[in-house]
């Protein structure tokens, strides 16, 4: 479960970005974040992932307390958490076996574990038969697909997307929806930040409103008109 609890965020230049926000997503939730640009979805992402610190309000991931979290603890925390960036971040020099395998080493997981682990999560994401290209070699939908994968690969409870179909064309953005909603499916709890209202529209999900660093709108559905829709 996710929480926060009456967060305020103030970047070191003065800026406001987060004004009181109270949000609860359970385990297992689907859960759009949307927003004008500025609004401060990123902000909140950063707080869930531990990146930044709030200035006000406690934050609770997974059993964790972001807030005085012990050194130690962090990089379990930080386990319990899969995060999609919007420009992939994938490393150009190795390839998508290695750019697996590299984030399973970093959290200490054994050869044995990686030898089996990176096929089933390839194959989730429909990219077995590319295992040893380079990012390089590979599409936009596909390198967004590998980032999916090394976001899977150390199995956290959470994944987390930044603006995951920013450099999608429409048909790839509907293929990576509707791969997160199958993640989701899994067991995963999946929290995507998007500003493509259609694709919220199709999806029937809950959509989190973001403004001005305030939740504005709660509720299953999507938008109409660009207005929000569906119950509270
Ligand atoms: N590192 C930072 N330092 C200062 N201000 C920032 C920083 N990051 C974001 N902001 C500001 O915080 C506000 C929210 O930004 P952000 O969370 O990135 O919005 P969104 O992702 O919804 O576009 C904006 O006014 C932005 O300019
Ligand atoms: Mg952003």
């Amino acid at each position: 479960m996710i929480r926060l609890k009456d967060v305020e965020m103030e970047y070191d230049n003065g800026t406001k970005a987060i004004r009181g926000i109270n949000l609860t997503i359970e385990d297992g939730e689907f859960v759009f974040l949307v927003g004008p640009s500025g609004s401060g979805k990123s902000t909140i992402i950063k707080l869930l992932t531990g990146e930044i610190e709030p200035t006000v309000g406690r934050i609770m991931i997974n059993g964790f307390s972001a807030n005085n979290i012990s050194e130690r603890q962090i990089p379990l925390m930080r386990r319990t958490i899969g995060v999609i960036f919007q420009d992939f971040r994938l490393i150009e020099k190795k390839t998508v076996y290695d750019n697996l395998a590299f984030v399973m080493r970093a959290v200490g997981v054994g050869p044995k574990e990686i030898h089996k682990r990176i096929p089933y999560v390839l194959q989730l994401v429909g990219l077995l038969d590319k295992s040893g290209r380079h990012p390089t070699e590979l599409s936009g939908g596909e390198q967004q697909r590998v980032a999916i994968a090394r976001a899977l690969v150390n199995n956290p409870s959470t994944i987390i997307a930044d603006e995951p179909t920013g450099n999608l064309d429409p048909d790839r953005s509907l293929e990576l929806m509707n791969l997160l909603v199958k993640i989701n499916k899994l067991g995963t709890t999946v929290v995507v930040v998007t500003h493509e209202k259609d694709l919220v529209d199709r999806f029937g999900k809950r959509v989190v409103t973001i403004d001005s660093g305030h939740v504005i709108n709660d509720s299953v559905g999507g938008y109409v008109g660009g207005r929000i829709h569906g119950q509270a």
